[in-house]
């Protein structure tokens, strides 16, 4: 096993650390250049025979649980905003308690790592029991996900061991944003657009690497979270997704109670929780967004809550100009793939949080790395 590891201490380390070749592995053969006649685009073996079906369906249903609902979370607004065909969102079991209408018009996306997780498994019977065109985006090649659905690509993000989903939600991300440029390709006016984003995933690896250099910030920012029972983060937009992944890495890891929160919904509830000792992560990268958040952190520091501002590189001074307890600065780069970026820190945060807590980084307790019982 130390073997396997190599020079980290384990394995969800290493698989945070693997992602700039992960995200290289899932790219490689699918970026095609284009030149004066011919616009840039994606090439996805699997999907290609499907592609006018997906663009005429009469709605796209992103289906899966966990880190893989997250993931296709954070690509809902590319994919509506490329396909113009309307997105929702569906966490496996949730569909399944409420037998929700599904159509012959319809194509469903199931995602889902191990391909094997028995709820996503069974809304794919029930979705091809409804003559629902069937989707799967998964990490295991011969998975019953795989096996069982009418098309799909695989997100080639190498073995994950950690319980806690890494890789794989960076890689999800890259092919749900690949899906979008896919099913948009034949859209003049999107072109600029979508050949901004695939110059972007280009260089989606090297961005990685300079951002896992953070590490001993989030070590040092970890070390003052130690003792907290609670943390929140809110994001929205793109982030959003960022926001309950990282909430949900904190939980499972760090066995500490922890929030994501739409920043849009902080005035309806959340807002009572602020005061000067609860810390809260707000995710303020540039987006289209990003001053509406910039409206959130002062609203938040205005009731002195303790605030851990995440915002592009040099925008410190912009998004609190009244100072934060902690700021963590990474690159920015194309709106859509920004989730990819600032997921790292967070991936971070609640590995050195869990060490210093003292719990198991690997094998959180009570869980399982692939849920097959419903
Ligand atoms: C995330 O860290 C967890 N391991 C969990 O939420 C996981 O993403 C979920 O169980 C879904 O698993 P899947 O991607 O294999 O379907």
């Amino acid at each position: 096993e130390q073997i396997k590891k190599g020079n980290y201490d384990h394995f969800m380390q290493k698989e945070i650390y693997e992602q700039p070749e992960s995200l290289r592995t899932t790219l490689r053969g699918r970026l095609i250049p284009g030149d004066h006649f011919k616009a840039k685009g994606v090439l996805l073996g699997g999907l290609k025979d499907h592609l006018r079906t997906i663009r005429r369906s009469r709605r796209i249903l992103f289906i899966g649980c966990g880190t893989s609902y997250h993931a296709a979370l954070a690509t809902r607004a590319l994919v509506e905003e490329l396909s113009e065909v309307p997105v929702t969102m569906e966490i496996a079991s949730d569909l399944l308690d409420r037998r929700a209408p599904i159509y012959r018009e319809d194509t469903a996306v199931f995602v889902s790592q191990s391909g094997e997780t028995a709820d996503t498994l069974q809304a794919l019977e029930y979705a091809k029991s409804h003559g629902a065109l069937c989707v799967g985006i998964t990490n295991m090649v011969g998975s019953a996900i795989s096996r069982g659905t009418d098309c799909g690509v695989h997100i080639n993000a190498g073995c994950e061991i950690g319980v806690a989903s890494t890789k794989a939600y960076t890689s999800q991300i890259a092919v749900m944003t690949m899906l979008a440029l896919a099913v948009g390709e034949d859209s003049i006016s999107t072109r600029a657009r979508r050949e901004a984003i695939i110059d972007c995933l280009g260089e989606l690896p090297g961005v990685v690497k300079k951002v896992l250099q953070l590490d001993e910030k989030m070590k040092e920012l970890a070390t003052t979270l130690v003792e907290e029972q609670s943390l929140l983060l809110f994001g929205r937009g793109y982030n959003y997704a960022t926001a309950l992944e990282g909430a949900l890495k904190v939980k499972e890891l760090a066995l500490m109670h922890s929030e994501g929160i739409l920043a849009g919904e902080m005035k309806h509830g959340p807002l009572a929780l602020v005061d000067e000792t609860l810390p809260i992560i707000v995710i303020a990268t540039r987006d289209g967004t990003c001053s509406k958040q910039q409206s959130v952190i002062q609203q938040l520091q205005a009731r002195k809550g303790r605030l851990i501002v995440m915002c592009s590189n040099g925008d410190a001074a912009t998004m609190c100009p009244n100072g934060a307890s902690y700021v963590i600065e990474v690159p920015q780069i194309q709106d859509c793939l920004q989730p990819i970026i600032n997921i790292i820190p967070l991936q971070l945060l609640a590995y050195h949080l869990t060490v210093l807590r003292g719990f198991n980084v690997d094998q959180p307790r009570n869980l399982a790395k692939s849920v097959t019982t419903e």
